[in-house]
């Protein structure tokens, strides 16, 4: 997508305000799709996010990890989920909003989205144990209180295996200190196999940063 038009679709919402009351009532639905569906391929192709399709979740596969929980879905994840069901991953997925659950791809296997809040105990619709989470860009959108972020990490903790691996993506400057955060949980911070834990973007505030669970946590 060139740059201009990016920039475009980034600085002008064609139904805010005086535009959308000029519109032909008929219309707005289908501008309204066409406009969020090119939002979501617009935020798709941001750099962190394309990093972690096609550089993170290779190294996700090398770890062997098979059932992952994905927290936090929209309709940009939709290209990370479809390649992680390509790749082999048992995906589980959840989110607090119950319309999340239409951007789920109809190409993964039903029956695996969960309704819930990741800052409390998880749902027994939920499996007991996930070898991966991956939580990118909760944190600070929905979970910002240091005692919820507390709360998230503590529940993840409680769902992963010993040894089970939480992927956290984030913006430092909309979020308490994470770091210390996961660690108090029982989280240490550790790298994939051929590939550094924490990554950084010259693009963007976003980070990524990879823990494990502690034997004994
Ligand atoms: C900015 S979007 C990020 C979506 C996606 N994970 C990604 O990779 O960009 C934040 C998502 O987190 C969800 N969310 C916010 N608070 C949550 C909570 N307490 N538990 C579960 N999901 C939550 C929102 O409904 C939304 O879908």
């Amino acid at each position: 997508m060139g740059v201009l038009l990016k920039s475009i679709l980034k600085g002008l919402d064609p139904l805010k305000g005086s535009v959308r009351a000029v519109l032909p009532q008929v219309a707005l639905g289908p501008i309204e799709r066409n406009w969020k569906s090119l939002q979501a391929r617009r935020i798709a192709q941001e750099p962190d996010r394309v990093y972690l399709r096609d550089v993170i979740l290779p190294e996700m596969s090398k770890t062997g990890a098979r059932r992952i929980l994905f927290v936090g879905v929209r309709a940009y994840t939709a290209d990370v989920l479809i390649k992680m069901d390509q790749m082999g991953f048992e995906i589980w997925t959840t989110d607090i909003d119950p319309e999340a659950a239409q951007f789920v791809p109809k190409s993964l296997p039903r029956g695996r989205h969960v309704l819930a809040d990741i800052t409390a105990p998880p749902p027994p619709a939920l499996p007991d144990r996930f070898d991966f989470i991956l939580m990118n860009g909760v944190f600070g959108y929905g979970v910002n209180a240091p005692a919820q972020c507390a709360l998230a990490f503590g529940h993840m903790v409680g769902m992963l295996r010993a040894g089970g691996l939480l992927l956290v993506g984030w913006n430092p400057e909309r979020c308490p200190n994470l770091t210390a955060l996961a660690l108090d949980a029982g989280l240490r911070a550790c790298d994939f196999p051929d590939h550094p834990g924490h990554m950084s973007f010259r693009e963007s505030t976003h980070v990524f940063d990879l823990y494990a669970r502690a034997k004994s946590a």
